[in-house]
């Protein structure tokens, strides 16, 4: 059972990352019609809302209980939306995108795959394509409380300097505290999440 979809009802439900969506909004108006894909997209919360901007969203989560509420809200709001139950790691990288997604969901890999995944996702973003990543980093109450150190919080900065290789335009960067969802005693920890929307601006 996931926790965090107990309650949900609607499709914008739960929003702690709600801001970076409406700015990455304001940069996919020119994609209209073209190709996304939401890695970890849950029930849609921001693959919907994309989707209602234009976007063709394809999703991806390896919960099954969410796929099927994406879309269920996808259908009932006549959106082309479709998830699909997979796992990121064992999903396939066969095609470009014109914006990848990847929100709140590397911290749910080991460290390395986090690192590789987002990898991946700059290799199959075309030139010009977009891409949306949020995460959270190493600093904050989370990760100290961790056993071990092999989740995918990334250090701070790292997901800056990814996308400061040459063939990347960094619209907004953000390192900001953030909430975690409430942990069995009812607390929500704070995290510091690394935010980045950047731009896909040459292939070499
Ligand atoms: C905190 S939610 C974020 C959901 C959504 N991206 C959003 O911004 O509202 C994390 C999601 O990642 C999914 N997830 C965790 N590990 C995953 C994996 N290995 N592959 C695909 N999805 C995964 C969970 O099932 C969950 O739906």
């Amino acid at each position: 059972m996931n926790r965090m979809l107990d309650g949900v009802k609607s499709w914008n439900d739960f929003s702690q990352l709600k801001q970076i969506d409406e700015v990455f909004v304001k940069y996919a108006k020119y994609l209209k019609g073209k190709d996304a894909l939401d890695i970890g997209c849950c029930y849609g919360r921001s693959s919907l809302i994309f989707a209602e901007q234009g976007l063709n969203v394809t999703g991806i989560d390896a919960d099954p209980a969410a796929v099927e509420k994406f879309n269920m809200f996808a259908a009932e709001k006549n959106l082309p939306a479709k998830a699909y139950c997979i796992s990121a790691t064992d999903y396939v990288f066969d095609r470009e995108w014109d914006a990848i997604i990847c929100e709140g969901m590397l911290h749910f890999l080991p460290q390395s795959d986090a690192y590789k995944m987002i990898e991946k996702i700059q290799d199959a973003t075309c030139c010009g394509g977009l891409n949306l990543i949020a995460t959270f980093t190493t600093e904050g109450e989370a990760f100290k409380g961790k056993k071990t150190k092999t989740n995918g919080f990334l250090c701070p900065g790292y997901l800056e300097t990814l996308y400061k290789d040459p063939s990347w335009k960094i619209l907004n960067y953000w390192e900001v505290p953030s909430a975690t969802r409430k942990e069995k005693n009812g607390i929500r920890l704070m995290q510091v999440a690394s935010e980045v929307i950047a731009r896909k601006v040459a292939d070499y």
